[in-house]
């Protein structure tokens, strides 16, 4: 059985006090929720803060990006090392803005990939199509070269430290949420993906999150999806009532 994993993904957003105050409601919405393992990702500067405040829950907390240097003359980068001083165990790599607004190719992802694993922590990887590549009937070749590139040399064995975020550009931030059944459906092709890549045993384990406007109001449909494995909630992480909710509809899902 794979565990469901709910995660919030803050972007640019809050301040030092809404961070902490999202904080306190993780903590109380994950204690309710044993079987769904619940997540944060915010800014860099609020990670050792909110690492503090969650201390004692089973919260865990993500960078929302990386370089993939250890260390040197990277200014404004941050790297896999300062992420778990901070707390983190996880971190969000080719985050679709990465991607599209900074201009993150596959190659460099992978570099990061490969950094982070190597570090010990755990990566949350998203990846997705934009509306014209959907329209244009080409969203299995985008998904095929995004998990193709970005997990290239990755071992089966670190597979374990992999999470998936399927997240469909025209997705998110929008309003317009994929169907449960295109989450499913892409899921499924990008856990078969992963069977060809490395084994069977390693698809059934990975757990492939959806993003991309998920809300307290679609959430239990997508979750209760077959290879939908949790999610990654952008704007609705942004508000401890709509992401607690969701927490309770990913439980509903897996009862
Ligand atoms: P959204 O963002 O939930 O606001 O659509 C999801 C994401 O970017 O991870």
């Amino acid at each position: 059985m794979r565990k469901i994993f709910v995660c919030g993904n803050w972007k640019m957003n809050t301040d030092l006090e809404a961070a902490l105050a999202l904080a306190e409601g993780l903590k109380s919405a994950s204690a309710e929720a044993a079987d769904v393992e619940v997540g944060a990702c915010p800014p860099f500067v609020y990670l050792k803060p909110v690492a503090d405040a969650l201390e004692g829950s089973d919260v865990v907390l993500g960078g929302q990006n990386m370089y993939f240097e250890p260390e040197g003359a990277f200014t404004g980068e941050i790297s896999a090392k300062m992420l778990l001083d901070v707390g983190c165990t996880h971190v969000i790599l080719g985050h679709s803005e990465r991607r599209h607004k900074f201009g993150e190719p596959d190659g460099l992802i992978n570099r990061k990939v490969k950094a982070a694993l190597e570090a010990g922590l755990k990566v949350i990887l998203c990846i997705g199509e934009l509306l014209e590549e959907r329209e244009a009937g080409r969203t299995e070749e985008v998904l095929r070269r995004q998990v193709t590139g970005c997990l290239d040399g990755v071992s089966a064995d670190s597979m374990d430290s992999v999470v998936v975020a399927y997240e469909p550009v025209w997705a998110i931030g929008t309003g317009k949420t994929a169907t449960p059944d295109q989450a499913q459906e892409a899921h499924e092709f990008v856990r078969a993906l992963v069977a060809g890549m490395f084994d069977d045993g390693v698809a059934q384990k990975l757990r492939i999150q959806y993003g991309g406007s998920v809300k307290p109001e679609n959430a239990f449909d997508l979750i209760g999806r077959k290879d939908v494995d949790g999610a990654l909630v952008g704007g609705a992480s942004l508000k401890s009532d709509a992401f607690a909710q969701i927490i309770s509809e990913a439980v509903r899902a897996t009862s």
